[in-house]
């Protein structure tokens, strides 16, 4: 089985419909009504919509034990299907509004990432994740939190949320965040165009999640190869949410073909209907990747990870 190495996915978005459900009903909560479709999936119609449907899921999620479970499964999965390494991105922001406590959040998440290594022999490191439409002042916080180095499974920030908050808001909390060592990550690129890709490109980031309408300007797309700034895109979620209307209208190949690092996500799985395998599958199906195109990808995820370098020469050897 190939190789697989994942840096785009969001942990409470990988929890399905079912194991949400059983979260809930241990926790004596019932399942929001509008959480889900008659289909009994993830129910929203458009971008806005699916990251509040994805607020409703988190709202179940209390303990540290939810987040072990989610953690756990998650982690189980992928390693079945090849995966060898996965950076969860965490958002304490959605942890603090049930009441869970930051240390006991990433308790759970560090407990689910032993017991899969033990279990399956996958590897997993924890981004912490700022959340833009929560504001700037609690990205701070998350960006001050993560310096800290809380866990030494944390090794980076993010920034995810509603594209139309500008990250150039954000600077103090990235300037926080890469003086303390992490690595840094933005959302950018997928529901704005390649502004926003520029505006992600003065922030201290060495990575970009999306960033595919970069692809609009072709300097801009210059610049990220010539930069070596690594995009993780999830074509299946792009599909989905529909910034794309299929596979071949994806911009993936070109700016491969233009020298840009890429890597493959999931994104949110169940929402989608993604999974880390599925993507990789579907460059093979749709932009005629074959077997060593593949292992370039996990290749350059490995590049790209913020763990340390023993751990990537480790996940190297893999291959
Ligand atoms: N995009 C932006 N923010 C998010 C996502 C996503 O796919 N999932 C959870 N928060
Ligand atoms: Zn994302």
């Amino acid at each position: 089985m190939l190789a697989k190495a994942e840096l785009h996915v969001h942990l409470e978005g990988t929890a399905p419909p079912e194991l949400v459900a059983r979260i809930a009903a241990r926790n004596g909560l019932t399942i929001p009504d509008e959480m889900l479709g008659e289909d009994g999936r993830f129910h929203y119609t458009d971008f806005l919509h699916f990251l509040r449907t994805y607020d409703l899921a988190a709202s179940v999620i209390r303990t540290a034990q939810d987040y072990r479970d989610i953690t756990y499964e998650y982690l189980t999965d992928v390693a079945h299907e090849g995966g060898i390494y996965v950076e969860l991105t965490a958002s304490p922001d959605h942890a603090a509004l049930v009441g869970l406590g930051d240390d006991e959040h990433l308790l759970g998440i560090a407990a689910g990432i032993d017991e899969a290594r033990r279990d399956c022999g996958i590897e997993a490191r924890i981004l912490l994740s700022a959340v833009r439409n929560f504001g700037v002042e609690q990205a701070i916080r998350v960006a001050r939190y993560a310096a800290q180095r809380p866990h030494p499974y944390v090794v980076g920030f993010a920034l995810a949320g509603d594209e139309r908050f500008p990250v150039s808001e954000f600077g103090t909390a990235f300037a926080i965040a890469a003086d303390a060592g992490l690595g840094c990550t933005v959302h950018a690129g997928e529901w704005q165009g390649p502004e926003s890709v520029r505006a992600a490109l003065a922030l201290p980031v060495s990575r970009i999640d999306h960033g595919v309408r970069a692809i609009e300007d072709p300097a801009l797309v210059e610049e990220i190869a010539a930069r070596g700034v690594t995009l993780n895109t999830c074509p299946t979620s792009n599909v989905v949410l529909g910034v794309y209307a299929a596979y071949a209208e994806h911009p993936l190949p070109r700016l491969r073909a233009a020298g840009v690092a890429i890597t493959l996500g999931s994104d949110d799985p169940p929402y989608f209907g993604a999974s880390l395998a599925g993507e990789y599958t579907i460059c093979a199906e749709h932009f005629g990747w074959d077997d060593e195109d593949l292992l370039a990808v996990t290749g350059a995820a490995l590049d790209a990870a913020f763990c340390d370098a023993e751990l990537r020469s480790d996940l190297r050897a893999r291959l």
